[in-house]
């Protein structure tokens, strides 16, 4: 089985560097030496540096929520891969659907984040996800495969085997909507396929594919418990420490009964 990777996407929240120490506090103070589900938190940029001082000692991974492809220049209002490492992130997330349909972020955009990430040494969560027009007209594994085939273009298998997946509608992120356990297992068994016919079997297996999407403490152990779903990418879940740990416990129940 996958480990599965148990992520918080903070957002543009909290809104104090005090109110993040002190989530990212309960987060670490909760979750304790655990180690059978990988966890990570991803703050704004401007706490990483406090927020990884806080989680020192413990085995919460740190991410940045984008990054920007070039290193260094004059690139007003970016951050490089190299930056998100000497601040202490393992991981960052790339493509998210608001920067996909907020910012009109494209899918070759996210394919040159993701060379920059990778070069840097960083695990990439790449999300992908379709709108609720494009769920309704049944074009759901038409853009995931737009998306696939644009954002992770180029890579050879042994690249692809070090990319997080987060499969995430677009439909279900921040709305209290939750993809059915059918659709989100869909979903997912399609994206593997992909993989399969595209990096090979092996590489397909060892492939970690998040679902997120409205996942909380009492959906968490369904999704979860899901053959394709190898963790959740939490939103608003997350900025609770309580219900962001009892997500985690979700996961590691699963872990610990194991998946057919
Ligand atoms: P949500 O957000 O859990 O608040 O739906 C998920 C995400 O955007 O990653």
């Amino acid at each position: 089985m996958r480990t599965l990777l148990i992520a918080g996407n903070w957002k543009l929240n909290p809104t104090t560097a005090e109110a993040a120490s002190a989530l990212a506090e309960g987060v670490k103070h909760g979750l304790g030496a655990a180690t059978d589900v990988h966890v990570a938190v991803a703050p704004p940029f401007v706490f990483l540096s406090q927020v990884d001082r806080v989680l020192e000692g413990s085995p919460v991974g740190l991410s940045g929520q984008d990054l920007y492809w070039e290193n260094a220049g004059a690139f007003t209002g970016e951050i490089s891969g190299p930056m998100l490492v000497d601040v202490g992130c393992t991981h960052v997330i790339l493509g998210h659907s608001e920067r996909r349909h907020g910012q009109g972020e494209t899918s070759a955009q996210v394919n040159a984040k993701l060379k920059a990430a990778l070069a840097a040494k960083l695990i990439p969560i790449v999300c992908i996800g379709e709108t609720k027009d494009e769920r309704l007209a049944e074009k759901t594994e038409a853009v995931l495969l737009d998306q696939l085939q644009g954002s992770l273009a180029d890579l050879s298998p042994e690249e692809m085997a070090g990319v997080v997946l987060a499969y995430e509608p677009v439909w279900a992120i921040g709305t209290g909507l939750t993809a059915s356990p059918e659709q989100a297992q869909s979903a997912h068994a399609f994206i593997r396929g992909w993989l399969s016919r595209t990096f090979g079997e092996a590489t397909a297996g060892r492939v970690v594919v998040q679902y997120g999407g409205s996942v909380k403490p009492d959906n968490a152990v369904e999704l979860l418990g899901l053959p394709d779903v190898d963790g959740a990418l939490v939103g608003g879940a997350s900025l609770k420490a309580a219900d962001f740990l009892a997500i985690i416990k979700a996961g590691q129940e699963v872990a610990a009964r194991g998946k057919s």
